[in-house]
């Protein structure tokens, strides 16, 4: 049986991290074939695109050029890792996909949510995700929890402006009316439990809908 695919976005500091650990564990437990993988990266070539992207040397990179090294190793990585994995009937578990290209690249650094969202389509095929689960904090909440999580140094994306976090956060609420019937959106605002309980039902509900049609 064919796999599912389902990605987990959100903006610098929402938790999506701990909110992808917890799905894993839980389809693990009920015995469903799961492979956990992120993007920029995800496949040998994607890994060395990501290190171009993220290089703190790269500050003043044209944003195009961004998106089409976001594109160009999103598609390494369906082509070589994600479709692979479906196709051997995994539940693949993203962290962030052509979402996040959608609210970073086309909303806040203003190339166009549809001009991005054409270009990723020509680099996947018109591939998308099944489902895709939204962990939304206010910028500044996600800002303050890097800010004491601090897990060694801050990359290029995270040193950004306020203002650049704030406009990711709009950017992500317009991606999710656009694609309502994707997008799940999940209130990052909560407590850690409520935050975890809420994205499990959805997904559950969601592979029970899924496997029994
Ligand atoms: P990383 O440290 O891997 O991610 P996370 O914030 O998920 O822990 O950094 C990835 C950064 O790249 C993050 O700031 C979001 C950004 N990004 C884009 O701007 N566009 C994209 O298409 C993707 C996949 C990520």
């Amino acid at each position: 049986m064919k796999g599912l695919f389902i990605t987990f976005e959100g903006n610098d500091g929402s938790g999506k991290s701990s909110v992808i650990e917890a799905v894993k564990n839980e389809l693990e437990k009920m015995n469903f074939k799961v492979v956990q993988t992120r993007e920029p990266g995800g496949s040998k070539i994607a890994e060395k695109i990501r290190t171009v992207i993220l290089d703190k040397d790269n500050i003043g990179m044209d944003a195009k050029t961004e998106a089409l090294l976001y594109a160009a190793s999103r598609r390494e990585h369906l082509q070589k890792t994600i479709l692979p994995a479906i196709n051997e009937g995994n539940v693949v578990l993203c962290d962030r996909f052509i979402d996040s290209s959608l609210a970073y690249q086309g909303y806040a650094r203003g190339i166009g949510i549809d001009e991005v969202y054409q270009m990723n389509l020509f680099a996947t095929e018109g591939y998308l995700p099944d489902l895709t689960l939204l962990v939304c904090v206010r910028p500044e909440i996600g800002l303050n929890r890097i800010k004491n999580n601090h897990r060694g140094e801050l990359d290029r994306l995270e040193l950004e402006k306020i203002s650049f976090h704030q406009k990711v956060y709009e950017g992500y609420l317009e991606v999710q009316k656009k694609f309502s019937d994707r997008i799940v959106i999940i209130d990052g605002e909560k407590s850690k439990e409520e935050v975890k309980d809420a994205a499990l039902k959805v997904v559950l509900d969601y592979l029970r809908g899924h496997y029994e049609n």
